[in-house]
């Protein structure tokens, strides 16, 4: 298959350290709980807390989309649920990408419903173009056009997930969106 870098691993590096700074400096004096979205979150908030200069614990959350995505966040359901309770606390989801924006603008909703104190998204890779649904991360790493990227987490049929850096596939050989 066909693979041009998009974000060699020490681009990757510095842009993550630039954001782990932001978020320290946002976040100062305050303890966060960063929940990561399964699976392709991990590589990325795995890097994210080996920069932050601030106290954090670290949860995970699964969604599942059932039929096309494109109706409503309704066919989006949590498949594994947070463990850690977050009301009161100061909760910044982390996720890979955001893409139409059903998975997260659900999760959110979700969040919201345990009355954490504050409630933000660190994204790795942001497709703005594809949205179906408004959505604004508080923290982008990378706007990307609409190709399908696989690396640093992301994967195509569940392939690719360990690469280092971030590669686009090429056109016609994507067999799903990301
Ligand atoms: C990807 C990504 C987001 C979602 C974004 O997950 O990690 O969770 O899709 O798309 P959206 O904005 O259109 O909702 P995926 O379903 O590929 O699962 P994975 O993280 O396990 O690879």
């Amino acid at each position: 298959m066909k693979k041009e870098i998009l974000f060699s691993r020490e681009a990757i590096g510095r842009r993550v350290r630039e954001l782990a700074d932001g978020i320290s400096r946002d976040y100062e004096g305050r303890e966060v709980v960063l929940i990561g979205v399964l699976k392709g979150a991990f590589v990325f908030l795995a890097d994210l807390i080996r920069n932050l200069r601030i106290p954090c614990v670290i949860d995970f959350v699964r969604l599942a989309s059932y039929g096309s995505k494109t109706v409503s966040s309704g066919e989006i359901v949590i498949t594994k649920d947070i463990e850690t309770p977050i009301q009161g606390r100061d909760v910044l989801v982390v996720e890979d990408i955001v893409d139409t924006g059903l998975t997260l603008s659900f999760l959110v909703e979700k969040l919201k419903e345990k009355s954490p104190r504050s409630l933000k998204v660190c994204v790795f890779l942001d497709k703005k173009e594809r949205r179906k649904v408004p959505f604004e991360a508080d923290y982008v790493g990378y706007d990307i056009p609409d190709r399908f990227v696989v690396g640093y987490g992301l994967d195509c049929n569940e392939q690719f997930r360990f690469l280092p850096d971030v590669y686009v596939i090429g056109e016609g050989e994507s067999p799903n969106r990301h």
